[in-house]
């Protein structure tokens, strides 16, 4: 594909589970790519997994829970690989702590780097986009939306998620008419290092066994619905939350 038809997509969380997968796939189908995170060492075992893939691939190492940082991976994606097409917003923490070691700044961490960046993200990479009234975004929420986390440990999480799900309705409805489509992708329980570490294994068990499908997501099942909505077969879904969680939950 000539290079300038090639779209770009900016991808946060790009080192972790569910980001990497999206990489995987947005560069397989002729993306060219910005991988942002804060992992420098991971992203660069990132980009040799994908060196035989014909992507153009950019790293920007950067620290998401400052603004600065969200706005300048944008410029500099911009500045690299000529625009940004797509943005998934995957970067999260879950941060779990008791109730009670509760801090300030530790609910605020969690806050800004799970909430307060896609809100800055988005609002950078939409005069691009509709520069060629075109584009995607996917943000990424969590069951607890609809039913509150299992444990008050993921209160400040699953509150974040709340807040990027009401970012998505209104930022869908700011950038409709520009050809901007934003929409939310909420996963179940999925096989990341996000919950893999440092989650005990009886746990990891019995959300499987409340979950129908009985068994936690490849990060690739989730990616395969985050890539569709990413391209130019969604035509008409924005503002929309697409559940993948094996039946866990029916909203
Ligand atoms: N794993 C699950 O079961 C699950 C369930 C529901 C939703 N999610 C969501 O899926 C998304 C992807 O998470 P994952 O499961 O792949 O976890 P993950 O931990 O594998 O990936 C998250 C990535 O975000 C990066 N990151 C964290 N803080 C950052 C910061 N300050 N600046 C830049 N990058 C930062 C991490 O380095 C990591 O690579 C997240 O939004 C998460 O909340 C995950």
């Amino acid at each position: 594909m000539a290079e300038e038809n090639r779209r770009v997509a900016l991808i946060t969380g790009a080192a972790g589970g569910l980001g990497s997968a999206v990489a995987q796939l947005l560069a397989s189908s002729g993306h060219d790519l910005a991988l942002v995170d804060v992992r420098e060492d991971a992203l660069a075992v990132l980009v040799s997994d994908l060196a035989g893939s014909g992507a153009r691939l950019e790293t920007l190492p950067a620290e998401l829970s400052n603004t600065s940082e969200c706005e300048r991976v944008v410029t500099e994606t911009i500045a690299r690989l000529g625009k940004v097409d797509i943005l998934v917003n995957a970067a999260a923490i879950l941060a779990r702590r008791e109730l009670e070691d509760v801090t300030a700044s530790s609910f605020d961490e969690v806050f800004h780097i799970n909430a307060r960046a896609p809100f800055f993200l988005m609002r950078a990479v939409m005069p691009d986009m509709a520069k060629r009234n075109w584009g995607r975004i996917v943000n990424i929420t969590s069951v607890g939306v609809y039913q509150g986390g299992e444990k008050m440990t993921s209160a400040p999480y699953e509150a974040t998620k709340g807040a990027v799900s009401v970012f998505t309705k209104m930022f869908a409805k700011y950038g409709a008419s520009q050809g901007i489509l934003v929409n939310t992708v909420c996963p179940g329980a999925m096989k990341t290092r996000m919950i893999l570490e440092g989650t005990p294994p009886d746990i990891l068990q019995a959300i499987a066994e409340v979950t129908p499908l009985k068994r936690m997501a490849e990060p690739i099942e989730v990616a395969r619905m985050i890539a569709w909505l990413c391209g130019d077969e969604n035509s008409y879904a924005t503002g929309a939350t697409f559940d993948i969680v094996g039946g866990w939950v029916m909203p």
